[in-house]
């Protein structure tokens, strides 16, 4: 699999899932491009990828989703794993304010990141967006989590139904625990970020692809929409 001379955004860099694919991306020679709204984190990227381009700013705001957009230019491929998890009680407890927040991590960042970057994506490159298997439940205590990944999913949809040419658009759904530090139970960012690294040699098309443990990963082996 040959990456080299290839920009790959990464979406969400700083967290469990964007960590292990930008590092396998970097470890491939593609380039890797990668965002985080903190400075901090976005200095402490650029020192672990020492090949990377890295940007500050919030892909969850419209305007500077449009900023970042112009700053990036084209790329050939696209992951989106922007967002984490949302479980902080009964929905009738919340503020409003508590939507407002989980939307934007959980819902807009995906739709800016579709608005704003697919059509910066090569032709001949992909757009992946990551879900995971919760986003099909229901869980006590996590309706804002409930609501948004509904988005999500409704955004997946008609993607892959609407590029029929151009990026394949595909959604990675994630049935296991993805995290940097290696424990028990865990799958290590490192050796998913290897794994799904298939995902823009693979020309897959459209489908929801299933992620389970990184030996067994494969591009071709969709789930069934639910
Ligand atoms: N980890 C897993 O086991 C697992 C399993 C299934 C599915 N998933 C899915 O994978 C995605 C990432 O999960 P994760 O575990 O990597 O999450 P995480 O470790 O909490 O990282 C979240 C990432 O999203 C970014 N982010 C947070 N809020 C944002 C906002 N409002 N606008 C733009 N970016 C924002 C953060 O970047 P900043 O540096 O800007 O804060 C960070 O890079 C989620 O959609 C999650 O549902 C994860």
């Amino acid at each position: 699999m040959d990456l080299r001379e290839k920009k790959i955004l990464v979406l969400g860099a700083t967290g469990n899932v964007g960590h292990g694919v930008a590092a396998a991306v970097a470890e491939a020679g593609a380039t890797p491009i990668v965002i985080s709204r903190d400075k901090e984190r976005a200095k402490q990227l650029g020192a672990l990828f020492p090949t990377a381009q890295v940007l500050v700013g919030d892909v969850s705001d419209a305007a500077d989703a449009d900023r970042l957009g112009r700053e990036v230019g084209a790329v050939d491929h696209v992951l989106v794993s922007s967002g984490g998890w949302w479980q902080k009680g009964p929905f009738v407890r919340q503020p409003a304010v508590e939507y407002d927040e989980a939307r934007r991590m959980l819902l807009d960042a995906q739709v800016h990141a579709a608005r704003v970057f697919l059509p910066r994506t090569a032709e001949t490159g992909s757009f992946t967006l990551v879900t995971g298997v919760g986003a099909t439940l229901t869980i006590p205590n996590a309706s804002m989590l409930a609501i948004a990944t509904a988005g999500v999913l409704a955004l997946s949809r008609s993607l892959r139904l609407e590029q029929r040419a151009g990026p394949r658009v595909n959604e990675l759904r994630i049935a296991s625990r993805i995290e940097r530090a290696p424990r028990p139970g865990v799958v290590p960012s490192i050796a998913f970020g290897r794994a799904v690294l298939k995902l823009f040699t693979s020309t897959t098309r459209g489908a929801i692809i299933g992620f389970d443990r990184p030996e067994s990963f494969d591009p071709a082996a969709h789930v069934e929409e639910r």
